[in-house]
């Protein structure tokens, strides 16, 4: 979590830094904060959204060609000005900004207080700003080498950028576990946890490794070499990402504009992967590794929150078309029972950003103990993709949103497209009904924008909801991890409680909370359990439960049951989530949005949870 971004060069930094922390806010927007370099290092921090950063700047002195910013998810210390970064050293000549936590911050701390540092904030960070100095006065050694020096002490994952005083062309750069971008210009560098502050200034990128600390200095090559001291040769590539995709467009949240991109983000992972004549599934990343996976003892999908839903997705395709064990776990559950894996397994890690700190110590764990780690990634180049010893991008193109929509749709795309493929080579799957799979998910993205044109009727519905208390929402076999995706979109986004239940679990439970205001979300599709769910509909209803239901086209006997009812087209039991999903994205978006909710921004999220 948390964003940073700087820049140097011959241009005015705090605009540059402002936009960028807007376009990073999705990792995080308690506090912000900028420290500029002019003369003598100014800092100015708020607490709140990078707007109140910019209102407080108003009147202050912004004018610098150097500078970093930074917007924060707090872990150590509350959300308030003090804590938040920029934090600067004993002397307030050394400035720095950090995406991550300093593990051994404590001890480092009471070793300077025996020193007779004083700290101003509760922060982690603070405390290797001092470190820093310290080192620095001590060993009389430039910036770059007392950063060097002083991580080598560091326990724990960051990304930083450190600026000081008498230094005026230069910010250092390091990185272990967060993401760090580094932007190549003429005679200029940026910096930022992703490219997207970058990208309208330059093309040309490196993307640090960790343990990789870098000088920024103009007039120079970047300088590059390891924390141990190894030099080495900076890798520019170029970005392929545009303008565009970060924007939103003419929409009023990112996650109305990600919900309707998804016609479109749906056939772009789909996109070269199959072949029209011969209704192969290539998926080119897992080419290599296709024989490891049918061979397999078992997969283990590992992954958090709505990608763990598209795991548990991934598991009932697995099993159902390609017939492989499939386990799925929570990521961060998995790294830390000692569980049982063997280079037989294969671990299928499955993340929108990539940088998910669970999910990363996961597949490393996974990968010591000699399994094959794929992945499953939205974000090109990200330390998930690149720890990967193979795996298929999710090609949704950037989610800005914190709540994840088109990158859920793309990833059950892609295991979908996996399955089929393993289950055709394996011969698990008659070949008269992979073909009918093939032509049924080429007509997906035409499905979902028939969907997408129910927005104003699920948001007439929405405006009956909007101040429940509580939800519930079922589903059966591919509608059960749906229903727990229903669940989780409904609470981040309007803080209206709401849980997810397979629907015959109900009778186990749940069924005691069920009574004339408590709306019930049913995903009740023709086939797959359907005349069950109608059961457990009856049940609800016997209750005096209030039911959505989400239904095949064409559907009767939900509807005579049910309160309200959304269609959505007929399609292959393997291919309903994708569909069955759309719906409650929208659901919950409007709900939200009538309840005056922060939907792209909701309170106490990041977009991208790169701590424990
Ligand atoms: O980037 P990842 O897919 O690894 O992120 C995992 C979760 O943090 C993420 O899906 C989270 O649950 C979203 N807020 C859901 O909308």
């Amino acid at each position: 979590m948390c964003g940073i971004v700087g820049y140097v060069g011959h241009r005015e930094a705090f605009p540059i830094i402002i936009k960028g922390l807007q376009r990073l806010e999705y990792r995080g927007y308690d506090s912000s904060g900028v420290a500029l370099l002019n003369g003598k290092i100014n800092v100015y921090k708020k607490q709140g959204k990078v707007a109140d950063l910019l209102a407080f700047s108003e009147d202050k002195d912004t004018v610098s060609s150097l500078g970093i910013g930074h917007t924060r998810w707090a872990t150590h210390g509350v959300p308030n000005d003090v804590n938040a970064h920029p934090h600067t050293s004993q002397s307030k000549t050394i400035a720095l900004i950090h995406n991550g936590i300093i593990e051994n911050y404590d001890s480092i701390k009471e070793e300077l207080s025996k020193r007779g540092h004083t700290f101003e904030s509760d922060t982690d960070t603070e405390v290797l700003t001092h470190l820093i100095e310290e080192v620095q006065k001590k060993e009389r050694v430039s910036l770059f080498e007392a950063v060097r020096l002083s991580l080598a002490e560091v326990i724990g994952a960051y990304a930083i950028a450190v600026i000081e005083e008498s230094n005026t062309n230069e910010i250092i750069v390091a990185k272990k576990g967060s993401p760090l971008v580094i932007g190549v210009g003429e005679n200029e560098f940026f910096l930022a946890s992703d490219a997207t502050p970058i990208i309208e200034y330059t093309k040309n990128v490196v993307y640090l490794e960790d343990g990789e600390i870098a000088r920024l200095k103009i007039g120079e090559e970047m300088e590059l070499k390891t924390i141990e001291n190894v030099e080495k040769t900076p890798y520019i590539q170029e970005l392929e990402l545009n303008l565009e995709a970060i924007e939103k467009g003419g929409y009023e949240h990112f996650m109305l504009k990600e919900i309707f991109e998804q016609p479109k983000s749906i056939a772009d992972s789909m996109r070269g992967r199959l072949d029209s004549k011969t209704a192969e599934v290539k998926l080119g990343g897992l080419a290599e590794y296709e024989q490891k996976i049918i061979n397999a003892d078992r997969i283990i999908i590992i992954a958090c929150g709505t990608s763990w839903h598209a795991g548990l997705i991934g598991e009932y395709l697995f099993e159902d078309l390609a017939r492989i064990p499939v386990e799925v776990e929570y990521a961060s559950e998995f790294r830390y029972r000692n569980p049982i894996i063997t280079e037989k397994d294969v671990v299928l890690a499955i993340s929108q950003s990539g940088e998910t700190a669970d999910t990363l110590a996961a597949m490393k764990l996974a990968k010591d103990k000699g399994a094959t780690v794929l992945g499953i990634c939205n974000v090109v180049g990200s330390s998930i993709a690149r720890l990967s010893d193979a795996g298929s991008y999710t090609h949704a193109g950037p989610e800005i949103g914190v709540a994840s929509t088109k990158a859920f749709t793309a990833q059950v795309t892609v295991l979908t497209l996996m399955a089929l493929m393993l289950g055709r080579k394996k011969g698990t799957i008659a070949e008269s009904y992979y073909r009918e799979l093939i032509s049924e998910i080429e007509t997906i993205p035409a499905k979902v924008e028939s969907m997408i044109g129910m927005n104003d009727y699920i948001k007439e519905l929405s405006a009956k909801f909007k101040d429940a208390l509580n939800f519930l929402y079922l589903g059966r076999g591919y509608n059960f991890p749906v229903a727990l995706e229903g669940a989780l979109k409904l609470k981040e986004i309007s803080y209206i409680h709401a849980e997810g239940y397979p629907a015959a679990e109900m009778k186990h439970g749940p069924i005691a909370l069920i009574d004339e205001n408590m709306p019930i979300v049913v995903i009740a599709t023709k086939k797959g359990h359907y005349e069950k769910v109608v059961s457990n509909i009856q049940e609800v209803k016997a209750r005096n439960g209030i039911v959505i239901a989400v239904v095949t086209k064409g559907d009767t006997a939900v509807k005579e049951i049910a309160d309200y009812v959304i269609e959505i087209p007929e399609v292959a039991e393997p291919l309903v989530p994708i569909l069955s999903n759309i719906p409650l994205q929208l659901l919950s978006y409007h709900i939200a949005v009538m309840r005056d909710c922060n939907v792209d921004q909701p309170r106490n999220l990041a977009k991208s949870v790169t701590v424990e």
